[in-house]
């Protein structure tokens, strides 16, 4: 996080996300103002609040792309969630506050893993002596050993060791007891989830922990009791006041399709319960505290970015005082052929390189000309134009038409190469981009 300086967060986004500059750059001040926030004395820290962003912009332009890559980029606890999914308190679905349970749930993994690290040297040197124990069951206690037998059992041990540690043993199977939490059935299964946290935690403590006796491969067994050890080894309660610490203060929730609780009309059905959404995530992102299994979570800091496409509907569509939570407005814009050619070639991920890597698989040397790749973003750009305007997705429909013949024979043509140009583009594609109707159903 350190050396997480804007101008790196926007370059590694660069490497997937093509233009959409201004939006890069709002995400990447707001991570970097979390980190500036920390540096400050503790008075102060308090008083600076996160500055929510607003992500706005057509259909396929790369929002939720760009808070996909944030995610892997920074090391902070990330969830991305659909607004859509949550209803309002009261009525049968997810509760608002799931996401920050979530989100919590999400930093513990994280410390958790980073602990793992920490104990890891212990961990390991344990569990090689439980498995010696697994493989060397003790001489009954009750006989007393001389001297030389308990010499001769170390000598064999230490022989058993250096096997164990030559990968050996690997295959050979042990017999060890594992603790299994017996998952409730029935009603319980059910609504788990939306049931009150206090209530969560309770029936889990409720569910008894039974230890089953299995026989396992050795390489199995080691995870097994590798994980056991852990668990003794990690403090659980530091972990989870550790993974608190770290939601408040650096969790990042993207809001996805936010616009979907604007309501177009006043009255009726599902906008009621859209207005309720709206108004259960306002505490949320105003800053309360959600009370978790494992704590409670003040919100205050944590960051959210939202993103919607606001396609007929715009921001002032949404409750005022939401409105006001999300100063920060970027708009991304819509992609152009110049785009498209971008997209389709430069990306680490882009589409030309994932199925020259699929065609690899099937032993055919795929390449694609440059004016194959040209006449691909024309046709993505016209037919957005023509028909409907689906952004980047637009090419995915147009290279899976391209590539259709050559996929299903793939594995009959091996050895060939395949190179794709602008001649072998236009005929997969000639008929079907001529002709409005058909492009609206195919493409
Ligand atoms: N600027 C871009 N650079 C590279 N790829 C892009 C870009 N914009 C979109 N894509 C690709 O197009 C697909 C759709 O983009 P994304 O999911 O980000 O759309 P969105 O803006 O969230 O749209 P929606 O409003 O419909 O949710 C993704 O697979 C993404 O890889
Ligand atoms: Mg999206």
């Amino acid at each position: 996080m350190n050396d997480l300086t804007p101008k790196k967060i926007v370059a590694a986004l660069d490497r997937y996300i093509v233009g959409q500059d201004d939006a890069k750059r709002s995400v990447a001040i707001a991570i970097r103002n979390r980190w500036r926030r920390r540096q400050l004395p503790d008075g102060m820290r308090e008083e600076v609040g996160p500055r929510n962003i607003l992500m706005m912009g057509p259909t396929g332009v790369g929002k939720t792309e760009i808070a996909r890559r944030l995610a892997t980029l920074v090391g902070a606890p990330f969830v991305k969630v659909e607004a859509t999914k949550y209803t309002e308190v009261g009525y049968h679905g997810r509760d608002v506050e799931s996401m920050v349970r979530d989100l919590l749930d999400r930093a513990i993994d994280m410390v958790r893993t980073e602990q793992t690290e920490v104990v890891r040297t212990d961990g390991e040197r344990r569990t090689e002596e439980s498995l010696l124990d697994l493989l060397m069951p003790a001489v009954d206690g009750a006989v007393e050993q001389d001297a030389e037998a308990t010499d001769r059992r170390h000598r064999s041990r230490e022989k058993m060791r250096e096997r164990l540690r030559e990968g050996e043993l690997e295959d050979s199977s042990v017999e060890l007891s594992v603790k299994q939490k017996v998952m409730p059935t029935g009603v319980f299964a059910a609504g788990v989830d939306s049931l009150d946290p206090d209530m969560q935690g309770f029936l889990e403590k409720l569910m008894p922990s039974q230890s089953k006796r299995r026989r396992v491969p050795l390489r199995e067994a080691r995870k097994i009791i590798f994980d056991q050890h852990c668990e003794s080894l990690i403090d659980e309660e530091k972990v989870i006041e550790m993974a608190v610490q770290r939601t408040e203060n650096s969790g990042l929730i993207f809001v996805d399709e936010i616009d979907k609780l604007c309501s177009s009309n006043r009255q009726g059905g599902p906008d009621v319960s859209r207005q309720g959404v709206q108004r259960d995530l306002l505490p949320i992102v105003e800053g309360c505290t959600v009370s978790c299994r494992q704590g409670l979570v003040r919100t205050d800091h944590i960051l959210f970015i939202a993103a919607g496409a606001f396609h007929g509907t715009s921001p002032s569509d949404l409750m005022p005082e939401l409105q006001g939570r999300f100063p920060i407005r970027v708009e991304l814009n819509d992609l152009t052929r110049d785009d498209f050619l971008r997209i389709l070639t430069e990306p680490e991920n882009a589409l030309t390189k994932q199925h020259i890597a699929l065609m690899a698989t099937e032993g055919i040397k795929l390449s694609f000309t440059e004016d194959a790749v040209e006449a691909m973003a024309e046709l993505a750009a016209t037919v957005n134009q023509s028909t409907q305007n689906i952004g980047a997705r637009r090419l995915y429909t147009i290279m899976e038409k391209v590539m259709d013949d050559l996929s299903f024979e793939a594995d009959e043509k091996g050895g060939d190469r395949v190179d794709v140009d602008r001649s072998y583009v236009m005929t997969r594609l000639k008929d079907i981009s001529e002709d409005e109707d058909l492009s609206r159903f195919i493409l």
